[in-house]
C-alpha cells in the first residue's frame, strides 16, 4: 500500500520535473539545467517502476525475478551505450542521433503494446483500441526514424520513388488499419494467432514506406514529426497502462514535437503535407529564374580589414560553419572586432543548419554571449543600416529569390535580408548549392563578394590579418 502511494507520488514528481525541465529548455541560458531536470525526472520515473515490485505478492515477486534481471541488464546496456555515444557525437551528427533515440521511444511504446496484447490485457474495447493505435503510431515512428537516421547519415542517399507510390502506401496503411481493427473486434483473442504479428509487420513496414520517398533536406521536419508520433504513442500506452507519468511525458513530448514540426514548416513556408508528399528536398530542386551576372571573389585578409574598420557587422552562420567546426575561431574574430569598437551581432534563421536551434547550440558551445545573438524577426530590419553582412557556410536562408522569384522552389520561405547590407561577404568552399539544391541569387549581387575556402581556414586567415594589422600599427 505504502509502495503504491510512493509510486503515485514518484509519477507525479517525474511529470512535474519533465514539465519544469521543458520550460527551462526554452532559453539557451537555462537549457542545460532544463535537460538535467528532465533527466532527473526520468530517473525518478525509472525508480518508480522498480518500486511497483514492492507492491506485489510473494508469488508474483518470485516470478518477476528473471524479468527484473533482464530489466536491469537492458538499463545498463541502453544507458551505457547512450552515454558513450552522446559523449562522442559530433555536432554535425546530432540530428541523426536525435532521430535514432526518438525512434527508440516509439519502439518502446510499441513494445509495451505488444506485451499488453500478448498478455490479453485491455479487455475493454476502448483500452484495446488505445493500445492498438499507440502500437501503430509507435511502430511507424520506430522504422520511419531509422530511415530518417540512414538518410541524414548518408547511408541512403537517394529517395526511393515510383509512380503510384502514394496510392500503394495509402492502401498499405488501410490494410494495416483493417488488421488492427480486426484485433479490437475480436477482443484480442486471436492476437496470439498471428493477427498481431501481421499488424506489427504492417505498421513497421509502413514507417519505412512513408519515409523512403521524402528527400534528405526535409528529414529534420520528419524527425520532429516522428518525435510528436512517439510522444503520442507513449501517451496512449500510458493511458492503456493507467500510468500517469507515461501519459504526461507522452503528452509533453507529443505537443512539443507537434509545435516544433509546425514551426519548421512555417519557417520554410511549406505545409506539412507539402513536406511529406511533394518529393521536394532531395537537393535536386529545379525551377527558378535564370540568374544573370557573375560571382566575384574577395581576399580573406581584405574582407577582414574592411570589417575591422566597419562600424557594424552582422554575422549569419549556417550549416557550413558546423561542418568546418569553426565556431571557436569565429568567436575569436568577433572579440577582435568588438575590441576595435565594431558593433557585432549574430542573425539566426529558424532553420539554419540541420536541426532547430543548431546554430544557437554551436555558438553557445564557443562561448558567444547570448545578448548578441538575434532571431530573424528581431534583426531583419537592421540589415539596411549595417555596413557588412558576413555569411558563413549559409546558403538557402539568405537567398533573396525566396522573396522575389515566384518560380523558385523556395519562394515564400522567410529569409534573412543579408542582401540589404552595404557589403556582403560569403564564406564557402566553392560554388556548391544550398541544401535545397537551388542557385543563390545573392552571390551574383553587386554588393556581394565570395571568399572561397573552408570556414575554419578562412576565419584563421581573417584573425591573423587583423592581428598583423594591429601589430604593424
Ligand atoms: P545550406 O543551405 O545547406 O548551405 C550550407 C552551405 O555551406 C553550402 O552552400 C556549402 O557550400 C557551405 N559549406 C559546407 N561546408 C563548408 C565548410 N567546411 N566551410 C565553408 N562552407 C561550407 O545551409 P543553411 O543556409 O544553414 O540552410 C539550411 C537548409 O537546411 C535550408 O535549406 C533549410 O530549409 C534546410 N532545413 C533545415 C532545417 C533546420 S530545423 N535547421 C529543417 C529542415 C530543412 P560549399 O559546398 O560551396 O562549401
Amino acid at each position: 500500500m505504502i509502495a503504491q502511494h510512493l509510486v503515485s507520488l514518484s509519477g507525479l514528481l517525474a511529470a512535474a520535473l519533465f514539465i519544469f525541465g521543458l520550460k527551462r529548455m526554452a532559453s539557451p541560458v537555462t537549457a542545460l539545467s532544463g535537460i538535467m531536470t528532465a533527466g532527473a525526472g526520468m530517473i525518478v520515473a525509472i525508480a518508480a517502476t522498480f518500486l511497483m515490485v514492492l507492491d506485489l505478492d510473494q508469488a508474483a515477486k518470485s516470478h518477476l525475478t528473471t524479468n527484473l534481471g533482464l530489466g536491469i541488464l537492458a538499463l545498463l546496456v541502453g544507458g551505457g551505450w547512450a552515454w558513450w555515444r552522446g559523449a562522442r557525437v559530433e555536432m554535425t551528427a546530432m540530428p541523426q542521433m536525435v532521430a535514432l533515440y526518438n525512434g527508440m521511444g516509439g519502439g518502446a511504446a510499441a513494445a509495451i503494446a505488444a506485451v499488453e496484447l500478448s498478455n490479453g490485457t485491455g479487455s475493454g474495447a476502448l483500452l484495446l483500441a488505445v493500445t492498438i493505435i499507440g502500437a501503430l503510431i509507435g511502430s511507424i515512428s520506430l522504422t520511419g526514424s531509422i530511415i530518417a537516421w540512414a538518410k541524414l547519415d548518408g547511408r541512403i542517399d537517394k529517395p526511393w520513388r515510383f509512380s503510384g507510390q502514394r496510392l500503394v502506401n495509402g492502401l498499405f496503411f488501410l490494410a494495416t488499419l483493417v488488421v488492427g481493427t480486426g484485433i479490437i473486434f475480436l477482443h484480442g483473442s486471436l492476437t496470439g494467432a498471428g493477427l498481431a504479428v501481421l499488424f506489427f509487420a504492417g505498421a513497421l513496414a509502413f514507417g519505412v514506406l512513408m519515409t523512403l520517398p521524402i528527400g534528405g533536406a526535409d528529414m529534420p521536419v520528419v524527425i520532429s514529426l516522428y518525435n510528436a508520433f512517439t510522444g503520442l504513442a507513449v501517451g496512449l500506452e500510458g493511458f492503456a497502462l493507467q500510468n500517469p507519468a507515461l501519459m504526461i511525458a507522452g503528452m509533453v513530448v507529443g505537443s512539443a514535437g507537434t509545435l516544433l514540426t509546425l514551426l519548421m514548416a512555417k519557417a520554410m513556408n511549406r505545409s506539412l503535407a507539402n513536406v511529406l508528399f511533394s518529393n521536394f528536398g532531395d537537393g535536386a530542386a529545379s525551377g527558378g529564374s535564370e540568374i544573370h551576372g557573375q560571382m566575384k571573389s574577395a581576399d580573406a585578409a581584405d574582407a577582414a580589414i574592411n570589417m575591422r574598420y566597419a562600424s557594424s557587422v552582422i554575422i549569419i552562420p549556417g550549416y557550413g560553419l558546423a561542418v568546418a567546426q569553426a565556431q571557436q575561431k569565429l568567436h575569436e574574430f568577433v572579440k577582435i572586432l568588438q575590441a576595435a569598437g565594431v558593433d557585432v551581432k549574430f542573425a539566426i534563421h529558424p532553420v539554419a543548419g540541420r536541426m532547430p536551434g543548431h546554430m544557437n547550440v554551436l555558438l553557445a558551445e564557443a562561448g558567444v554571449p547570448y545578448d548578441i545573438i538575434f532571431d530573424m524577426d528581431e534583426i531583419n530590419a537592421d540589415f539596411t543600416n549595417t555596413d557588412v553582412a558576413l555569411v558563413i557556410g549559409a546558403n538557402d536562408v539568405v537567398n533573396p529569390a525566396a522573396r522575389t522569384d515566384k518560380s523558385s522552389p523556395i519562394y515564400g520561405m522567410p529569409i534573412l535580408d543579408a542582401d540589404k547590407a552595404r557589403q556582403v561577404y560569403v564564406i564557402k568552399r566553392g560554388q556548391g548549392k544550398g541544401y535545397s539544391g537551388v542557385e543563390n541569387q545573392l552571390f551574383f549581387e553587386e554588393n556581394c563578394s565570395m571568399i572561397y575556402g573552408d570556414a575554419q581556414v578562412v576565419l584563421t586567415q581573417m584573425v591573423q590579418s587583423v592581428k598583423d594589422l594591429a601589430a604593424a600599427a
